[in-house]
């Protein structure tokens, strides 16, 4: 079949190199970005008289009627072609005859692949933004239903000391809130317009790229045309966004998966979002959150992918770049499945408070506490923290916990202690003594929840 570049050659391409070099069985998903940014190419080239404004409408005419072909799913896209922006052309030449073929006056497929991309990933960073706020939302609700559920705190996997649950599912709040806001910032950087940079060096045409830029709701164009058909950082930029993005749902899944274990008991996940045993019927698997963890490589990969393609590249194009498209599609697919399950699976977890606190009724995590009563009584920390190590290996030893020991049990190891020790080793108060700023205090958290309101409502 005859090539949109065939003068050049004398032979066919040979059918494995055709199969090898074409990127249309990915680069398709590409396609109503392809359009749009030859729409707003030739308004602009029929404004500036480069084409006859009448060449442009019917240019355009038979873009939109691609457009809706597209839609509807009636277009078969062929690998002759190799790529969308060739198969579009070629498709608008079928319907409209040779006028067709001024659509890529002025332009390159170096900056219209380059242009398909930006507004690929623009479109696709909004849509992060708006599912991580969907998860954010329901960490929230999460925290907000349950502000008096009291859990373990761990440091190396070790109860360390008592805190709120709400304060803890919070934390990924602020993770997702960082998340989010990486994406806003890359958005900008993204929000260039490659268009008009030609196949490297410019245009002979007198081409107006701001006027293309407006229409297509660009910031900016680039002003280096060599490197507006070079960049991908803005696609390295929302692999590295939503790599830190799967980090922390992977961590988040993790602790699900642990307090959903017969060991913790903490949470149970609605049925929905587990699945059982083909064997032991007693199972309930978490496969969502192991999942969600599992998916981290391929997200990771995708990552580490691109940066390697590029990171040898002359200047400026070069077809090792075509290799740039399917880990973002990858990472799009991945991270948009698994946002969509993370809302409700978070949403309608169960959360078994008596057994949280059961946990920490039966620890040694008040101990901190101990030593701080110690200090409010004048003495030094580390010689506190020494006192109450003693204390802890001695209610060990005796199968005891520190608030089951006597008043004069106390006393012995220091002459400081008082009735009221007791209180002070009261969970309940133990968390509550933490009111410090970002502490996990009633106070504090409530205070925290305002701020994440706040920060939900202003979107
Ligand atoms: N399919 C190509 C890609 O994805 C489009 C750009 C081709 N440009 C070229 N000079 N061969 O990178």
């Amino acid at each position: 079949m005859s090539k949109l570049w065939g003068g050049r050659f004398t032979k066919e391409t040979d059918h494995l190199v055709e199969q090898f070099t074409a990127s249309i069985s990915f680069d398709q998903k590409l396609a109503l970005e392809d359009i749009e940014g030859s729409l707003a190419h030739v308004q602009m080239l029929g404004e500036c008289q480069i084409i006859k404004p009448e060449e442009a409408e019917l240019i355009k005419k038979g873009l939109q009627s691609i457009k809706t072909k597209i839609e509807e799913g009636e277009i078969e896209y062929l690998v002759e072609h190799e790529d969308i922006h060739m198969n579009i052309e070629k498709m608008l030449i079928d319907e409209i005859g040779p006028v067709g073929g001024k659509l890529h006056t002025g332009r390159s497929r170096n900056d219209q692949v380059a242009t398909d991309m930006h507004l690929y990933v623009r479109r696709k960073t909004k849509e992060m933004i708006k599912l991580i706020q969907n998860a954010q939302k329901a960490l929230l609700k999460q925290a907000k239903d349950n502000m008096e559920a009291i859990m373990p705190g761990y440091t190396h996997l070790q109860r360390a000391q008592p805190i709120r649950f709400s304060h803890h599912i919070l934390a990924y709040f602020w993770m997702l809130e960082r998340d989010r806001q990486r994406f806003e910032d890359s958005l900008k950087r993204t929000n260039w317009l490659p268009l008009g940079a030609g196949a490297l060096a410019g245009t002979t045409f007198n081409i107006k790229r701001e006027r293309t830029a407006e229409l297509l709701g660009f910031d900016q164009v680039y002003p280096n045309s060599l490197d507006a058909v070079s960049d991908r950082d803005f696609m390295v930029e929302f692999l590295a966004n939503a790599a830190l993005l799967i980090t922390h749902i992977s961590r988040l899944s993790e602790e699900l998966i642990i307090w959903s274990s017969q060991e913790f008991q903490f949470i149970e996940l609605d049925d929905a979002f587990c699945t059982g045993s083909s064997i032991m019927p007693q199972k309930k698997n978490p496969d969502v959150p192991e999942l969600l963890r599992g998916k981290t490589g391929r997200v990771y990969g995708n990552l580490v992918s691109l940066l390697t393609v590029l990171k040898g590249l002359p200047l400026a194009y070069n077809k090792d770049m075509q290799e740039d498209k399917e880990g973002v599609f990858d990472t799009v697919d991945t991270l948009e499945g698994s946002l969509m399950l993370l809302a409700p699976m978070i949403e309608t977890m169960g959360i078994n408070k008596d057994k949280m606190f059961a946990s920490v009724s039966q620890d040694y995590s008040n101990a901190t506490d101990i030593a701080d009563y110690l200090v409010t009584k004048g003495l030094p920390f580390r010689e506190a923290h020494e006192i109450i190590g003693k204390i802890v290996l001695y209610a060990i030893q005796k199968n005891q916990f520190l608030l089951e020991l006597s008043i004069s049990e106390f006393k012995s190891f220091s002459t400081l202690f008082e009735e009221d020790i007791y209180t002070v080793l009261d969970p309940k108060n133990v968390v509550e003594a933490r009111n410090s700023t970002g502490g996990t205090s009633l106070y504090q958290v409530y205070h925290q929840v305002g701020l994440a309101e706040a920060i939900l409502e202003k979107e």
